[in-house]
């Protein structure tokens, strides 16, 4: 008995010891666990998934998977990140991802900038989790997703673009969208949506609620179209409002083209492992012209008109490249090789050759009339390519990446030709101008480097504008 009395008073202590050592700022205290009042079974599609989505897909899904952990399906989430399983069947007190949630370990998630979870949310996994961490009983209803809106200081670059004229350049932040004079690198002003609210009904000054994901200038210079949680703007460029939205996306818009003429307007996205999204729309009217359905088995990440604008090159996560006729939408061929997700694909001038850089740090190069591989450039870069653009009319095509290198290529020979330095960090956005004289390049720092692509030089560091 007394052993067992002594026993249990130092397991006390040194729950209290344990306690003492996690350094809490204000407001980080652990969540309150409550009781719930529920009889039927959790079910993970119901009730865990739009948590999951809500709190913390940001930073666990897609091209951002923080700690290797990834909540976007069941599997890879109970598969767990860098530190292992995520989730211990019936053992909610031992589950890493409870933990961190309720705030007993460190890292506490989400992170202090993000809204952490409610009491009942966290009682709701814990609830699953001790019921079993049963997987998705399969009866999935499409369930309406509230955005969460990125909080203030969530500011990497993840979309660039060059006006035609190379006079201005754009760069998505956030939930927002920078313009900026070329020549002075100077701050001209923010795309605002004046219609947009949040939750609270309170207006959001902002180009979009959730995060922008994508951008792209008509080659008119005229429009700028930009991509977000289930939606696309058109914007005017030169007033700066809102000329038109496209909806009826299932997911994020990550991939915007236009044509070379700018007749059309292609789209890419779609929800992690479901079916990758492909839409075609009139550049002019923004009408919905092909929707191309079951293109992809997984989001899709890149999108690329051949320069004659008769068809169209996509790539996804489900380590393809794949061809479709424009405006038909009509399935061409598929290029297989790549070993992860393919996030960049572009076409060459002459139509015959395309190239695509992924997730395996690898670029390969394909004969699009053979379907046959060409070339792949192993260790192109020492992280994932992000995306990849060709240069105007040259044979040179860019590719930036997470090793914060921005690399040029032949793409007859695949030689490295030149190389863009002085980035600091993860980079995720890249835009060249057609005469390939000017480069932006953007990522994780959240400041946008505008290059002579031509020398290399770094002409100026566009950072982001005050906060007021
Ligand atoms: C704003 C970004 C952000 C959000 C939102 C976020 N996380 Fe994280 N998460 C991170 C980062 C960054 C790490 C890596 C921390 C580290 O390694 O120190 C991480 C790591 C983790 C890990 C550890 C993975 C491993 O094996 O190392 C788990 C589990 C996790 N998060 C769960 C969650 C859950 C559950 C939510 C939602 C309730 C959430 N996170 C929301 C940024 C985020």
């Amino acid at each position: 008995m007394r052993s067992l009395l002594t026993l249990a008073l130092l397991a006390v202590l040194a729950n209290v010891a344990f306690a003492d050592e996690i350094k809490r700022r204000p407001g980080e205290d652990e969540i309150k666990v409550v009781a719930l009042t529920r009889k039927d079974p959790v079910v993970y599609e119901k009730d865990i998934e739009p948590i999951l989505l809500n709190k913390c897909s940001v930073c666990h899904s897609g091209n951002v998977k923080e700690g290797r952990f990834d909540v976007s399906s069941y599997e890879e989430m109970i598969k767990g990140g860098k530190h292992g399983k995520s989730v211990e069947a019936g053992k909610s007190e031992q589950s890493l991802l409870y933990k961190l949630a309720r705030k007993m370990q460190k890292p506490f998630m989400p992170p202090r900038s993000e809204e952490p979870l409610t009491p009942q949310e966290l009682a709701t996994i814990k609830l699953w989790i001790d019921q079993g961490a049963k997987p998705p009983t399969g009866m999935r209803e499409k369930t309406k997703v509230i955005v969460q809106q990125p909080s203030a200081d969530v500011h990497p670059v993840r979309g660039v673009a060059i006006s035609p004229d190379k006079t201005l350049v754009i760069a998505a932040r956030g939930n927002q969208i920078h313009v900026y004079d070329a020549k002075e690198g100077k701050y001209l002003r923010s795309l605002i949506d004046p219609k947009l609210v949040g939750v609270d009904g309170k207006p959001i000054k902002a180009a979009h609620i959730s995060l922008v994901e994508s951008l792209a200038y008509s080659p008119d210079g005229k429009t700028i179209a930009s991509g977000s949680f289930q939606e696309v703007t058109l914007w005017d460029a030169a007033s700066g409002a809102v000329k038109q939205k496209l909806t009826g996306f299932s997911e994020r818009v990550v991939a915007l083209a236009y044509s070379k003429d700018g007749k059309y307007l292609a789209t890419g996205g779609g929800a992690p492992t479901e079916d990758g999204e492909i839409k075609l729309f009139e550049g002019a009217t923004g009408k919905l012209v092909v929707d191309i359905k079951n293109g992809h088995s997984d989001t899709v990440f890149g999108v690329c008109f051949s320069p004659d604008g008769t068809k169209l090159a996509t790539c996804g996560a489900d380590k393809f490249v794949k061809t479709f006729e424009v405006p038909s939408g009509k399935f061409i061929k598929a290029f297989e090789g790549h070993t992860h997700h393919v996030l960049g694909v572009g076409w060459k001038n002459d139509g015959k050759m395309l190239a695509s850089g992924g997730a395996d740090n690898v670029v390969k190069i394909w004969d699009f009339e053979k379907g046959e591989q060409v070339r792949t450039i192993n260790n192109a870069h020492t992280k994932q390519v992000t995306m990849l653009v060709f240069v105007g009319t040259t044979t040179q095509f860019a590719t930036c990446s997470g090793d914060k290198q921005v690399r040029f290529w032949n793409v007859d020979n695949g030689g490295n030709t030149r190389n863009l330095q002085g980035n600091n960090d993860f980079l995720y956005a890249l835009a060249v101008s057609s005469d390939g004289t000017l480069a932006a390049v953007g990522g994780e720092e959240g400041v946008v480097r505008l290059y002579n692509a031509t020398n290399g030089q770094v002409l100026k560091t566009l950072q982001p504008p005050e906060v007021k």
